[in-house]
């Protein structure tokens, strides 16, 4: 199902990361230096929706964006607290805080790697530099989800890698703007370079069809086409469906959990908006 007009070109769907990047830093989750002007302008101007959506027991964007981050860094705690993975790729990060909150927290236990299309990986760069936030274990990338092979693709990425150790791939917030060919074709890239590792995880938020209609649908899709000049995608129904096509494109398991409600900085709940989200965990090897 395809809410909005068309499949929004990569370059459409980077101003959704100024947005969520003043998200993070609103709920306390980030640094000021990757707050940008845009992000500040796009929050203060999503505001009445949200509130408006909230007055009538609807749910709010900042609602399903609180709980799907939460519930990737949980799992990714867990795999890296269980030895599992030690590497970790989070492709489209744009302004997300999760690559300097990781690499300040865990040091040399890990290595992390943003990777995100060439101007927003230089835009990263300079404001992690700007405020002294490097890391030798953090680097910011240029790639592209949608490339198979070339300098901007993840099997290249992949190769510069340890291949002794497990990884894990994230995207957050990347899926539902692309159409079914674009994720199965992403979701085949991952699971073939996470077969070159010891251990692969895949950690991804994902909306389905069939928790996301009527009126929640048409608030949040709304929300959503205000900052993305094309369509969002449903690619899948039920949890099932998406379960059996992340295996079909390569994955040794897969399953979507459904993320916890999380307490925003104002003290608010927002159950609904948590319910709008899935949260996919596919693995490889061990
Ligand atoms: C909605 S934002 C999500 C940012 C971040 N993951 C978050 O949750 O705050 C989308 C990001 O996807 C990036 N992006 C869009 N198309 C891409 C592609 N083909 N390959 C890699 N990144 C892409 C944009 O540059 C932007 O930073």
């Amino acid at each position: 199902m395809n809410l909005l007009r068309r499949t929004p070109a990569s370059e459409d769907i980077s101003p959704t990361a100024h947005y969520t990047g003043y998200v993070w830093y609103r709920h306390g989750l980030s640094h000021p230096a990757l707050v940008t002007p845009e992000g500040r302008l796009m929050y203060h101007a999503a505001r009445p929706m949200n509130a408006a959506s909230r007055r009538f027991g609807g749910p709010t964007l900042e609602g399903f964006l609180l709980a799907r981050h939460h519930a990737i860094d949980s799992l990714l705690d867990e795999a890296i607290a269980v030895g599992k993975v030690s590497q970790v790729i989070e492709i489209a990060a744009g302004l997300s805080p999760r690559g300097w909150d990781f690499t300040r927290r865990y040091g040399d236990r890990i290595a992390y790697v943003e990777a995100d299309l060439p101007h927003m990986a230089r835009r990263k760069r300079a404001r992690l530099a700007s405020a002294g936030l490097q890391s030798p274990r953090h680097r910011v990338v240029a790639l592209d989800a949608l490339a198979d092979d070339g300098p901007l693709s993840l099997a290249e990425l992949g190769r510069t890698l340890d291949p002794g150790a497990g990884v894990a791939i994230i995207t957050e917030g990347l899926l539902n703007y692309f159409d079914r060919p674009a994720v199965l074709g992403m979701w085949r890239r991952f699971a073939a370079a996470l077969k070159r590792f010891p251990v692969g995880l895949y950690l991804s938020d994902l909306h389905l069809g069939s928790e996301n209609h009527g009126a929640s649908m048409r608030v949040f899709s709304e929300m959503l086409g205000r900052f993305v000049r094309g369509g969002i995608h449903m690619h899948f129904h039920t949890v099932a469906e998406a379960e059996e096509a992340l295996r079909r494109s390569g994955f040794d398991s897969a399953r979507l959990l459904t993320p916890q409600p999380q307490v925003s900085s104002t003290g608010v709940i927002d159950r609904r908006g948590a319910a709008l989200v899935r949260i996919v965990t596919a693995r490889t090897g061990g």
